[in-house]
């Protein structure tokens, strides 16, 4: 059921557990993606970054295999299609396209700028019924030529966004997007508190899941954090049960080149990843 992300965030909120947000590339991606969250009965989130939805020939493209996989694969747990660090045009493309959630990253303008285009999208999705997140504080790392720095947000900025009416925030918190470097200082969990003290009930969103030890992410959702991203682990997965097929000469063996057959194991490892970050996040089970 393709669905805003709406209620699935705000019963995790209240039941202190979160949804996984995973993003998706391809069709191999989104069966994974999809039937992962059918076999757990959790709710998911599939992310869209601008440049996965290029990929992918478009917003429309990926809107029409979503809601088709959905109904051909009988998936029955709430699904939200969602895009990921969206621009304010690309916002617009893909509530023309159907998704069914948007999140709008103005964390690079000023607070005022980010604040304006946020009120406006916040009134476009709700008479749509889409769910709307906003930032605040960059996310450090690269995603997808989308760079920041990776500041901490300012928890009253946070209100100010929340006060708007999103669905969701996402707040920086000394997280990043892909591996996390040796030296990193860890989640700065004062700010999170701060926010979430300021933000109440608003569901907030850890972007940069991947490789975020497991007490951290169980102290984050203890601290309000209802949604987490994935992206990176997913593709590492991929990469290496690939590989392994690979080096292990299994392309060559009979009819091994078949494409079904050389990105099953990389299909596999997707769905464990994912399997595995659901029972984490607590969401098994609270479709
Ligand atoms: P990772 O690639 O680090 O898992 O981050 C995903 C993300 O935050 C998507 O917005």
């Amino acid at each position: 059921m393709l669905v805003s992300a709406k209620d699935m965030l705000v019963k995790a909120k209240a039941g202190k557990y979160a949804v996984g947000q995973f993003n998706i590339n391809n069709l191999e991606w989104t069966k994974a993606a999809l039937l992962t969250a059918q076999e757990c009965n959790s709710p998911i989130i599939l992310g869209v970054s601008e440049g996965a939805g290029k990929y992918m020939t478009g917003f429309k493209t990926v809107a029409a295999m979503v809601k088709a996989m959905i109904e051909e694969l009988k998936i029955t747990v709430p699904v939200a299609l969602h895009l990921d660090h969206g621009t304010y045009d690309g916002c617009y493309k893909c509530i023309e396209a159907g998704f069914s959630s948007i999140m709008f990253d103005g964390s690079h303008y000023p607070i005022d700028e980010n604040v304006a285009k946020t009120k406006e999208l916040v009134e476009v999705c709700a008479k749509k019924g889409m769910s709307l997140e906003a930032e605040v504080g960059s996310i450090g790392g690269e995603e997808d030529g989308v760079i920041g720095k990776g500041e901490c947000a300012d928890p009253a900025e946070c209100k100010q966004i929340a006060d708007l009416g999103v669905t969701m925030l996402a707040a920086g918190i000394g997280n990043i997007h892909g591996k996390y470097p040796e030296n990193w200082e860890g989640l700065s969990f004062e700010t999170l508190d701060a926010i979430q003290k300021l933000t109440g009930d608003m569901p907030l969103v850890l972007h940069g899941g991947t490789g975020i030890p497991e007490d951290m992410i169980k102290k984050a959702i203890s601290l309000g954090v209802a949604k987490i991203n994935v992206n990176t682990e997913c593709q590492l997965s991929f990469a290496a049960a690939t590989r392994k097929y690979i080096e292990e000469g299994k392309d060559l063996a009979g009819k091994g080149f078949d494409p079904r057959k050389l990105l099953n194991p990389g299909f596999e490892a997707i769905k464990a990843t994912i399997k595995e970050k659901m029972e984490l996040f607590g969401s098994v089970g609270k479709a």
